[in-house]
């Protein structure tokens, strides 16, 4: 792109560990297509299960879909203007912008400076992600992730009369900036006359940044892998970062994901020799552009190689107790976290189902060894329990395969570190990047985004596990992506065995081709490409976010900016509910207690230059959540 905010190293975010590794060419599209449909058969596969939707709506009788319209809006057409776009009747405002203060004494934004380390500290973080809000009395706590910077708006005040590929002159309180901007932020809002607003001087309101110390818990706890000079014990870190999606327990504490770890840590010695392990994991001897170990060495992995062990976790916040330390989950596994979806089952385990966003990675479940039950200790519910991982066969069965030191060879410590070599040892399945997994209120029914893989049939997984079409992953080089929907037998979610579908194959029926097209489901009125966020509402709508390709031509024409749309998952009817703004996706969803408004994320605004949402004009682009509404003030959800 040209324009002079745009580092030439400004990879795409999913792309900067195949710099390293790239895949072969892309093979010729047609003979892709035949591939995936006859050589595994999928649609005659999951046609022979009787499943009443193998394909989104494919299945369902067209007077069905008429009579159950659950929607409560007019779908609306893509665009590509660089703003929000949302049904008639329908309202938005910003809640909290990037940079914002959420303290009393917090500085307003400096559009000429963009904050310094100190101030970006006591304000919001960049590029909002997962979030929740909490009830506490008649207080309403919202609690979100600051997942990552980009590094060319938040360092853009240093490229002022510069080449369009030159890098700033960066200070290191630059750094400390990016560093500071990374993490959650605990925030009390308040709606007065319809509009929410921060408060400011609210007793809750904090940041936990890169540098708040953190407890590791569970099977990794205390392990030699885990220790550090600065922790000897190997049960105190500092920080958590690239916070994506979240989970909410069933006791009202936060679940912050660390997804894209690894692309801070760097090496002093750059000829230094990568261990399995590190490859894996795309732990390198240089970092994604962040420059941490600049100013704190422990991102250096010449001098400090246990360090990423202590990263990639699920953390647990308790958002109601402002001193509470965050507590790092390692028996939930290590690997690029995307959310977690908590469900308790009948018998009152806790069970925990989660994505890993890698080309080729697996989906994982946590169940755990006690049982929930309100008011007891929760502690153990995290620490002690069984990590599985899916193996999705063709016939549209599939099993969950425990990942113990018997079936891997493994200290539970191991497993709980390693956790990507685990679920290669027992032959997972290499998925389409698992983004969030959401369950349905009404049944014992989850659903994942696989986003898009174009690595599929192509090239292996960073350790080397083939990525045959097949199954849940039925596209070579699947540029669109889908969302799959697993039922657990006998609706246990503790069971081994579980049967599937695809709820929707996104695809572009105006020039794709066979399964590239996409499913019944997709037409020219709600297609979409790269499915991410998913949530279900009360009433049992699947809500749909989109991060992909918003190019707006070729395989991608005509679907317009990223997106939110619903899904009826009875009929497989998908709807557009909103259009973002430019070079933005639309990540993190809830909903106020009254389900009047909803809060909706929008990320990444102007990444290339190309957007001055929300302020327009001439203005810095700003990650910033929105809350919508319906005019009549009626219930969205
Ligand atoms: Fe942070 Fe996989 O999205
Ligand atoms: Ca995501
Ligand atoms: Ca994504």
């Amino acid at each position: 792109m040209d324009n002079p905010n745009h580092f030439a190293d400004e990879t795409p975010f999913d792309d900067y560990d195949e710099h390293i590794d790239p895949r072969p060419e892309e093979t010729d599209f047609d003979r892709v297509v035949e591939a995936a449909m006859s050589r595994r058969g999928f649609m005659g596969s999951v046609l022979a299960l009787g499943s009443f939707a193998a394909l989104g709506g494919a299945l369902v009788p067209s007077g069905a879909r008429a009579a159950a319209d659950r929607f409560a809006f007019e779908a609306i057409p893509a665009n590509t203007l660089d703003d929000i776009t949302v049904p008639p009747g329908f309202t938005w405002e910003p809640l909290i912008r990037w940079g914002d203060p959420i303290t009393a004494d917090g500085p307003e934004f400096d559009p000429a400076t963009r904050g310094t380390g100190e101030s970006q500290a006591i304000t919001f973080g960049d590029n909002t992600d997962g979030m929740d809000i909490f009830s506490l009395g008649d207080r309403t706590l919202l609690v979100v992730n600051n997942e990552y910077t980009n590094r060319s708006i938040i360092w853009g005040n240093r490229m002022e009369g510069l080449a369009a590929d030159a890098k700033p002159e960066l200070q290191d309180d630059d750094i400390l900036k990016g560093m500071m901007a990374h993490g959650i932020a605990i925030v009390e809002l308040k709606e007065k006359d319809g509009k929410w607003t921060i408060v400011r001087n609210s007793q809750y309101n904090r940041r936990i940044t890169p540098q708040s110390e953190m407890e590791i818990t569970g099977p990794a706890a205390g392990h030699d892998l885990m220790k550090t000079n600065a922790d000897p014990t190997g049960t105190k870190s500092l920080g958590t970062w690239n916070n994506c999606g979240n989970g909410v327990t069933p006791w009202g504490t936060y679940l912050t994901c660390e997804e894209n770890f690894n692309g801070y840590f760097s090496a002093s010695d750059e000829n230094r020799e990568r261990s399995d392990t590190e490859v894996r994991y795309g732990i390198n001897t240089s970092d994604w552009g962040y420059g941490w170990a600049r100013i704190d060495e422990r991102f250096d992995i010449t001098k400090h190689p246990n360090e990423p062990h202590r990263a990639g976790y699920v953390v647990e916040i308790d958002p109601r107790d402002p001193t509470a330390t965050p507590k790092k989950r390692t028996a939930l596994g290590r690997f690029k976290h995307e959310n977690a979806e908590c469900v308790i089952n009948p018998d009152g385990r806790l069970v925990i189902y989660m994505g890993d966003d890698e080309r080729g990675e697996f989906i994982y479940r946590y169940v755990s060894d006690g049982v929930y039950a309100p008011g007891d200790e929760t502690e153990s519910l995290m620490t002690n329990g069984v990590l599985s991982v899916a193996k999705f066969s063709d016939d549209g069965t599939g099993e969950w395969i425990d990942l113990t030191p018997e079936t891997t060879e493994m200290s539970t410590a191991e497993i709980a570190i390693y956790t990507r070599q685990a679920g290669s040892k027992v032959g997972a399945t290499t998925m389409d990047r698992p983004e969030w997994i959401a369950t349905n209120p009404l049944k014992a029914e989850l659903y994942c985004a696989l986003t898009n893989n174009k690595n599929r049939g192509l090239k292996t997984n960073a350790g080397g596990d083939d990525t045959p079409v097949g199954g849940a992953n039925p596209r070579e080089a699947n540029n669109y992506g889908q969302i799959v929907r697993w039922r657990p037998n006998e609706d246990d979610h503790t069971a081994m065995g579980f049967t599937w579908d695809l709820y929707v194959l996104a695809g572009n029926p105006a020039v794709g081709e066979g399964h590239y097209a996409g499913s019944e489901n997709v037409n020219k009125d709600n297609m979409f490409n790269s499915p991410d966020g998913l949530a279900f509402d009360d009433n049992g709508l699947l809500w749909i976010q989109t991060d992909g390709n918003y190019g707006n031509d070729g395989e991608f024409a005509g679907m317009g900016n990223n997106q939110m749309l619903a899904g009826d998952p009875i009929t497989g009817e998908i709807r557009r509910f909103m259009v973002g703004p430019n070079e933005a996706e639309i990540t993190g969803l809830t909903w106020s207690a009254d389900n009047r408004t909803m809060f909706v994320g929008i990320q990444h605004p102007g990444e290339r230059g190309g957007s001055h949402w929300p302020e327009g004009g001439d203005a810095v682009p700003r990650s910033t959540i929105i809350a919508v509404k319906r005019e009549d003030g009626g219930i969205i959800g």
